[in-house]
């Protein structure tokens, strides 16, 4: 963790930080992956945490809201010690949003079943509010009409996805890029990252 750089690229608003770590440490058996790590975020700050994979920004993330049990140090959020044995962790991680680095979809169930699952049983909406807030969410990234799809049918794993390119390819006797047809969702996605492979064939 010491060789990673914390960049801040927003002007400080305020004085007092919304997160506070101090001289925090995780080891995972005898490895230790932070070693005593002081962090301040404040109101409105944007701050990026850069280094190489292993180094233990995950580690890091998770501990601010304890999905990660840290061995010691402390951390203050908006003023409320989450190390505490009083404190709810519960009701903190209400307000500590996290988008995991794997999917960590249910595939069982649906586009839209995962992302009202939270609004539902942790932030108690109605079935009707949250459809409607879960429908908006997968508007805004181009998922609506997936939007009762099994997740399992939408999200595949990489490796998965490079066969079936191959596979397809290999009938088509064609290159892969030119020849695959993923759904349309991940087609716009290819679009936006990818453009010059975006460009060899027509949007759908
Ligand atoms: N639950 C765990 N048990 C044992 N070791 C773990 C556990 N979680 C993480 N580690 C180890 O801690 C170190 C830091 O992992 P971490 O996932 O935080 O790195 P990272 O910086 O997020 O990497 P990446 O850029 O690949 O996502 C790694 O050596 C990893 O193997
Ligand atoms: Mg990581």
């Amino acid at each position: 963790m010491h060789r990673c750089a914390l960049h801040r690229v927003r002007d400080k608003r305020y004085d007092l930080p919304l997160l506070h770590v101090r001289a925090l440490r995780k080891s995972f058996g005898t490895t230790e992956v932070l070693r005593g790590i002081d962090l301040k975020v404040l109101p409105q700050e944007l701050v990026f945490i850069i280094g190489p994979s292993g180094s233990g920004k995950s580690t890091l993330l998770r501990c601010c809201n304890r999905l990660e049990e840290p061995t010691s140090g402390a951390i203050m959020f908006d003023g409320v010690d989450l190390m505490a044995r009083a404190t709810d962790i519960n009701a903190m991680r209400r307000r500590i949003g996290m988008v995991f680095q794997s999917f960590n979809l249910y595939p069982h169930m649906t586009a839209l079943g995962n992302v009202t699952l939270a609004l539902r049983k942790v932030v108690r909406k109605s079935r009707a509010d949250a459809k409607t807030l879960g429908m908006a969410a997968l508007d805004r990234v181009g998922l609506a009409g997936k939007a009762k799809v099994l997740s399992r049918r939408i999200v595949r794993r990489p490796a998965a996805a490079r066969r079936d390119r191959a596979r397809a390819g290999a009938r088509a006797g064609r290159n892969c890029c030119s020849t695959s047809r993923p759904p349309r969702s991940i087609r716009s996605w290819s679009a936006r990252c990818l453009p010059s492979c975006a460009s060899s064939r027509p949007p759908a």
